[in-house]
């Protein structure tokens, strides 16, 4: 096989070893525009795992990269005058010069052709190679004269970085966060040689511009982070080498092959320095690859002559072509993962001034667990010392917060702390999401809900959301939806209410709502948003006259002035039947798209009142609901509010204009701010993924000084003990998870070696000892 890898960098050498390690046979050529020993930057970081898969791939490589390791277990993070350490990470780090050159040997030890100072401009000249490989790097020059085909995406991110050395010898992977009076500086850095340390110094675009580093020469950015670490560094210099500012982009290909050509490493992807991935991923790429292209010989070479190089069978071309489809279907999910997770962290660091008022435990905590993949329970296995102090700090934080006495000995997961609102305490910080049951007959409840709620209640959630529960009749989804609109409604909900009062510890919340321009719609399962058929259906109002589906959804009336005092009187006469049944927590619906969403998404409200326009006109007709369910509402009970913080739809809702609502929302008196997203609109294009709405919620936090709840794909018990610590949310709102099993919180408990005390008629579980296995963890 002839086989031309574009670019000699660890992408291109290590598949090139690998392919003639496969078979000797194999024509190699690497084509590398740089010196042997021209390199930029500095260090490059393994971990234990990814390492240990290049041990698998080729021993010879991994001895020579090993012998050159500084190896660590710690992070130290220096933030707000004292010093975190964390310990149990495993990672190793080594010079990127000294990578090369082992990956340079071995690669002329087998018999590769590497052409130095050959820089590639067009393909033509590779005609007759069976396999042209794109390893180029992250201005690849095989994606860009191949654009089309690839369909590469750039998201140029606004943090500046700028990546330096230094002689100090640092004996863990640590962290400064220092400020200024331009503001505040990040640094990265790790030794991975003797007295040779990466020292990469981040900051936001406006601490750039204001510190003048926009203009700044290689020298002078030398010497300002010199003069500003000068404490750090203890008198050690800052080495340059191609030391420019620059912003990190996140590259994305929508296709990696291309007929016989592929890209791996960095011309494919990138993920932020910030989860130490890029030379990882690149060599995890060329395994991957090495891996299909054989395991495509195997599987075809039909009959195989011995001795033959030659693939018989199908013709070359399309054997290789299927190679690269397989090594992009088996590669693409675990490098898209990697990407969420760099993605996480990447913000985590542009956001980085939003944090600087924590506690350094919980500081800490937050930094380790940016990247939303590394856990609670999987810091508790690397450093047990270190989560034990975070779950005493949040057991005191929750104690003094509460005013409910948590236990020091043995500490409770995070999950298991109580939450206070007004006088409501929540004892424990995992919630039922609201679930409409489109099972109500003209609005009420009855045993399903009990059962329903009920359940999940002595399954041993702290709260349980009653579903959206409509303030008329026409404000209904569809005819099974719950209500609130009828004196006998108060009965049938106190019934729900009074068993899960009477027979767990559980508070339970009700979610007042109006559908808008969703109502007259059908049951979920009948069809979702599908309109009712002409007959069943009746006349319904939206912020504006834009129906749901173009072509065949009713076209909702605009709400006039009387629509809307009509409005707040049924959520007002609501909230008096709320309070009558016994909910401890009354939640105005305001998210997905339903009435009082459709004037806070500038998608749809096209008003020219003053309810349209700039987001605090949107907000004035919501607001005036939640005021007037407020005033009647006790003090002593906490409300709350669901807003969709994205539209995920161009021109919609942002997450900065999600603050601004729930700065708009704690200034009427919510005390939380339940974060979900989207569902304003049907073409909106949602990014899912494991906690994909929980940065929206940690954002809110922060930034208005407001409880959040997080809820959306949060489905193991390790995802919420982290994000309690890392204080992204207060409360964690399950759904599905609490439909698959409504004893969620109680298995997470024996999971954790928690007692969650069993209600008395089943307290003879506390002498039975399960015998099944039932895994619901994490990844
Ligand atoms: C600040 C910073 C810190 C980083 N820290 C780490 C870290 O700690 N750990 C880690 O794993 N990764 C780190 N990375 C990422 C890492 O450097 C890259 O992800 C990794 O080198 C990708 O390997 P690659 O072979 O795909 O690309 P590259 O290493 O960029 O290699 C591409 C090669 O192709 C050559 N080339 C380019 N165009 C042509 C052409 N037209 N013709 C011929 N040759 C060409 C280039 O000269 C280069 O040698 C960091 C990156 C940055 C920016
Ligand atoms: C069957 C079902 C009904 C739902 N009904 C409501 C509802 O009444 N009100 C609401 O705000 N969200 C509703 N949702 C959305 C959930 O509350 C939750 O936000 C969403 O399912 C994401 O959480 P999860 O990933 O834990 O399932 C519903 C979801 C499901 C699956």
């Amino acid at each position: 096989m002839k086989i031309v890898c574009v670019g000699g960098g660890p992408a291109g050498l290590y598949f090139a070893i690998l392919m003639k390690r496969a078979d000797p046979a194999h024509d190699v050529l690497v084509l590398e525009r740089n010196r042997p020993d021209d390199t930029f930057g500095f260090g490059v970081v393994f971990s234990d795992a990814t390492i240990a898969q290049v041990e698998s791939a080729d021993e010879e490589t991994y001895r020579a990269i090993t012998d050159h390791f500084v190896h660590w277990d710690d992070i130290d993070v220096h933030y707000g005058g004292q010093v975190t350490r964390s310990t149990g990470h495993g990672f190793a780090g080594m010079s990127r010069q000294t990578l090369l050159t082992v990956l340079q040997e071995r690669a002329a030890a087998l018999g590769v052709t590497v052409r130095y100072e050959n820089e590639v401009t067009d393909l033509g000249a590779f005609a007759d190679a069976d396999l042209i490989l794109g390893a180029d790097g992250v201005n690849s020059t095989v994606r860009a004269l191949l654009e089309d085909d690839f369909g590469p995406t750039f998201d140029r991110r606004p943090n500046r970085f700028v990546w330096m050395g230094t002689t100090k010898p640092f004996p863990a992977f640590t962290f400064y966060f220092r400020e200024n009076e331009h503001g505040l500086w990040r640094v990265h850095a790790y030794q991975y040689a003797p007295g040779a340390s990466t020292f990469i110094v981040e900051c936001t675009e406006d601490t750039w511009r204001s510190a003048g580093m926009e203009d700044a020469t290689e020298e002078e950015t030398a010497a300002y982070c010199e003069a500003l670490f000068i404490e750090e560094l203890e008198g050690h210099a800052l080495v340059r080498n191609r030391s420019v500012w620059r912003s990190f982009p996140t590259v994305r290909c929508a296709r990696w092959s291309a007929g016989n050509m592929v890209l791996i490493g960095d011309a494919a992807h990138t993920a932020h320095f910030s989860v130490g991935s890029g030379t990882r991923m690149a060599m995890m790429d060329a395994i991957a690859l090495r891996d299909a292209l054989l395991r495509g010989w195997d599987t075809r070479s039909t009959p195989h002559r011995k001795g033959s190089h030659e693939a018989p069978g199908a013709a070359m071309a399309d054997r290789v072509a299927l190679a690269l489809a397989a090594y992009e279907a088996e590669r693409r999910p675990q490098v898209e993962s990697l990407q969420r997770a760099a993605q996480a962290s990447l913000e985590w660091f542009e956001a980085t001034e939003r944090y600087m008022d924590l506690d350094s435990v919980q500081f800490t905590f937050t930094l380790l667990t940016r990247s939303l993949r590394i856990t609670h329970a999987d810091l508790k296995v690397r450093d047990p010392a270190f989560t034990a102090r975070v779950d005493a700090w949040v057991a005191e934080r929750a104690q003094e917060q509460s005013g409910v006495s948590v236990p020091c000995d043995p500490l409770p997961p995070p999950m298991f702390t109580p939450f206070r609102l007004r006088d409501l305490v929540v004892p424990n910080r995992v919630v039922v999401s609201p679930m409409c049951q489109y099972c109500a007959v003209d609005g009420t409840v009855g045993d399903w809900h009990v059962q329903h709620l009920g359940s999940r209640a002595v399954g041993g959630a702290g709260m349980v959301y009653a579903e959206m529960t409509d303030v008329s009749p026409e404000a209904r989804i569809s005819v099974g939806c719950a209500g609130l609109y009828k004196p006998e409604h108060v009965g049938a909900w106190k019934r729900v209410v009074d068993f899960v009062h009477g027979f767990s510890e559980a508070k339970i919340a009700v979610q007042l709502g109006h559908a808008g321009r969703k109502a007259a719609t059908r049951r979920m399962w009948e069809g979702d948003v599908e309109p009712l058929p002409e007959k069943e259906a009746w006349e319904i109002v939206s912020a504006s006259p834009i129906p749901w589906f173009a072509d065949r959804s009713q076209t909702p009336r605009e709400m006039s002035r009387a629509d809307m005092d009509a409005v707040v009187a049924d959520h007002v006469r609501a909230t008096e039947y709320a309070l009558e049944a016994g909910f401890d927590l009354l939640e105005i619906h305001m998210a997905h798209g339903y009435l009082l969403a459709s004037f806070i998404s500038p998608l749809t409200n096209e008003r020219t009142d003053e309810h349209g326009g700039c987001l605090e006109n949107r907000m004035r007709f919501p607001l005036e609901v939640f005021d007037a369910c407020r005033a009647v509402w006790p003090a002593e009970k906490p409300m709350s509010v669901r807003v969709s913080a994205v539209d995920w739809a161009p021109g919609g809702m942002r997450p900065e204009d999600a603050v601004e609502v729930a700065r708009l929302l704690a200034a009427h008196g919510c005390d939380a701010v339940d974060v979900s997203a989207g569902q304003t609109v049907p073409f909106q294009k949602p990014v899912y993924g494991r906690l994909f709405q929980t940065p929206f919620a940690d954002r809110i936090r922060h930034e208005v000084d407001i409880a959040t709840m997080a809820v959306g794909n949060v489905s193991s018990w390790m995802d919420v003990n982290t994000i309690i610590a890392a204080g992204r949310a207060d409360l964690c709102l399950l759904a599905r998870a609490h439909l698959f099993d409504p004893y969620w919180t109680r298995h997470a408990a024996a999971m954790q070696g928690w007692a969650l005390p069993w209600p008395p008629q089943y307290r003879s579980v506390e002498r039975y000892t399960p015998r099944f296995e039932f895994h619901f963890g994490g990844e």
